[in-house]
């Protein structure tokens, strides 16, 4: 589309019609109502970057093995980051990639269920690529990093190889692999820093994720578990 409100919107009204091949992909140049996770808006230069969703049926995934999700699609941006910048790419739960601690690659999960499966997933993907000023934050970009220009069409394609091998593992259930990688690749993890819980600012150390992909934080000789409205990095 050379320009549309929300690719997650259009991919999501899709969904709901049932007149989709799995694998589809929505990119647009120009996102006027990009929405982000915790209804925040996703604001981005038109052209410059990548704005795109896909369209998956992983009915062979429980609701409860929904963070599967999360762990594949982070691990398919964190491999393409990885192989293009050469750098320590972070993967700040749940989803954010990171780079020199900046945030490069927002991402949107939807679900559709249908009782205890998931019958379509909308993923939602904004990749910072050319962009070289942003308006609010301290974001950075594949060209700030290696002060270079893209092709915005060459690297779709390249991030799509990524997500898709990420894909076939979880289709195989390689979940133990897909796991220990998300975790070799977790912001902080097994350091100790502040977080903001509904208790206040409090200091604890991330030790992994929990069975439904919660984050597991040890806090004053405790172990708990934040879901993405509890906890906030400080
Ligand atoms: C975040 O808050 O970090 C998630 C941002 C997700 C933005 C992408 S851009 C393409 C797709 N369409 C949307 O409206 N949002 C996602």
């Amino acid at each position: 589309m050379p320009q549309c409100h929300s690719t997650n919107d259009l991919a999501l009204r899709h969904c709901q019609k049932n007149d989709w091949l799995e694998g589809t992909v929505i990119i647009t140049n120009n996102q006027t109502a990009g929405r982000g996770q915790r209804g925040n808006v996703w604001l981005t230069q038109s052209g410059k970057n990548l704005t795109f969703s896909f369209m998956i049926r992983p009915t062979f995934l429980t609701v409860k093995e929904q963070f599967y999700l999360t762990i594949f699609v982070s691990l398919g941006i964190y491999d393409y980051v990885t192989e293009k910048t050469g750098k320590k790419v972070h993967i700040k739960w749940p989803n954010d990639v990171l780079v020199n601690d900046r945030k490069i690659c927002g991402v949107l999960i939807e679900n559709q269920l249908s009782g205890n499966r998931l019958e379509a997933t909308v993923i939602g993907i904004g990749l910072n690529i050319n962009q070289q000023q942003f308006e609010s934050g301290t974001p950075t970009s594949l060209s700030i990093i290696t002060d270079q220009a893209y092709a915005l069409s060459d690297e779709l394609d390249l991030l799509l190889q990524k997500l898709e091998q990420r894909y076939f593992q979880l289709k195989e259930r390689k979940l133990a692999k897909l796991k220990a990688d998300y975790l070799n690749a977790l912001y902080r993890n097994g350091a100790d820093h502040a977080y903001l819980t509904a208790d206040g600012e409090t200091r604890g150390r991330i030790t992994g994720i929990d069975e439904i992909g919660r984050l597991t934080v040890m806090v004053d000789g405790q172990l708990k578990s934040f879901d993405v409205k509890e906890i906030k990095f400080v």
